[in-house]
């Protein structure tokens, strides 16, 4: 089915009103091409809070009962527990809904392929919101790469460090589904916060043929679990190599104004390097992006380096896309089971010693949850 766009507002629905709503509703408010018109969640103290940025929207406890109320929707925000995302996804793209799906995408490609071919059947839209890929920093260091300014990319690296001191506070329940789903083998650094660097390889560099990885852990209460230390390593299909090294610094504080999460990503290229200091937290209090070139240093002072804005934009970039259906959704279904394959291929080399393992030779065994978890 060919998709039509909408000339009028989008009827649209929040499905999930916990912590990360904060950051998500921010691409719907003053926007003129969404009508926000339900919200759902069975905790009624979170239908109360939400309801006060939507006075006019009806509220319901689970997304089965708006399907029945004969209220019209459009496309929804969908920001539940990972464990819910197939499910959920299945049921709302067979009432035609489009959906913008909270990462990472499903625990499995099992699930992925329902997923995908309930969009098909339905010909309602599965996009997986990615929103690193609007956070200013690193668009402007993909186009300072694409540029040629560093020369020609000979590698790269990625580093995380997660920290249990600073930021916002996030409630008990938010952790108790992140707990269950370590249990599973799909960790909270690895996997979760992990889809998001995984993704930014992918947009950058294209394609990945092989991966390596070394994923640990390392306890940190009664049965919690991290997914670190872990080193992953992969090869683009152009040649290029990435690393990405995972660390936990348990008692270290960091500032941030979200999840104490210190990031970086470097590029390095036959003249220089282009560096973005920090996403999540403020780690590093130097100008986000930095690009040396020839014995001189450029520093970005003045981009847009607030995590928060990179939901905005890519909220705002989903309800254009949906009045206008032009250009890239930013991620599609189809980009977002690249990113599975990436992070599965992960676990299938981990088990196995670290040898190579190729995203696209991924099967069923793993897609299953087999060795992985
Ligand atoms: N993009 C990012 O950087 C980022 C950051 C944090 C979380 N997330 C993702 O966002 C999603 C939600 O995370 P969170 O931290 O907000 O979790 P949360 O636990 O704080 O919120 C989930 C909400 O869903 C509600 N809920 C549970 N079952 C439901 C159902 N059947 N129908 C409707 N609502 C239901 C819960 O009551 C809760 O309010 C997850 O997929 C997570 O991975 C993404």
């Amino acid at each position: 089915m060919i998709f039509v766009p909408f000339d009028r507002p989008v009827r649209a629905v929040f499905i999930g009103l916990g912590r990360i709503y904060d950051l998500n509703v921010r691409g719907y408010l003053d926007n003129p091409d969404v009508e926000v018109v339900a919200l759902v969640d069975p905790s009624e103290e979170r239908r109360a809070q939400r309801q006060a940025d939507w006075p006019g929207a009806r509220t319901f406890s689970c997304a089965a009962e708006l399907a029945a109320s004969g209220l019209e929707v459009d496309a929804a925000e969908v920001l539940l527990p990972v464990q819910l995302h197939a499910d959920g996804a299945l049921q709302m793209l067979g009432w035609g809904w489009h959906i913008n799906l909270q990462k990472p995408m499903c625990s499995n490609l099992a699930q992925a392929r329902l997923m995908m071919d309930a969009a098909r059947t339905s010909g309602a839209v599965l996009r997986v919101m990615e929103n690193y890929l609007f956070y200013e920093p690193l668009r402007k260091l993909k186009e300072t790469v694409e540029s040629g300014e560093i020369g020609d990319v000979v590698g790269y690296h990625m580093k995380m460090v997660g920290s249990a001191h600073g930021g916002w506070d996030v409630p008990i329940s938010s952790w108790l589904w992140q707990w269950e789903q370590m249990k599973q083998g799909r960790g909270i650094l690895v996997f979760d916060d992990g889809w998001h660097k995984l993704a930014t390889a992918i947009w950058l560099f294209g394609p990945v043929r092989e991966v390596r990885a070394w994923i640990g852990s390392t306890s940190v209460g009664p049965g919690v679990d991290l997914d670190a230390p872990s080193t992953i390593i992969w090869e683009h299909e152009n040649g290029i190599r990435g690393v990405w090294d995972i660390t936990v610094a348990m008692d270290m504080y960091l500032r941030s104004d979200y999840y104490t999460n210190d990031e970086r990503w470097e590029v390095t290229g036959s003249r220089g390097f282009a560096r973005v200091n920090r996403c999540t937290g403020r780690g590093i209090q130097q100008p986000s992006l930095e690009v040396y070139v020839d014995g001189q240093m450029r520093a970005y002072h003045a981009l847009d380096d607030d995590w928060a804005s990179s939901f905005r934009d890519s909220g705002r970039h989903w309800l254009r896309w949906l009045r206008t259906g032009e250009g890239p959704l930013l991620w599609s279904g189809e980009e977002a089971v690249d990113v599975l394959r990436f992070a599965l291929a992960g676990y299938m080399s981990s088990a196995s010693g670290s040898r190579g393992v190729a995203p696209a030779e991924v099967g069923d065994m793993v897609a299953s949850g087999g060795p992985a978890s």
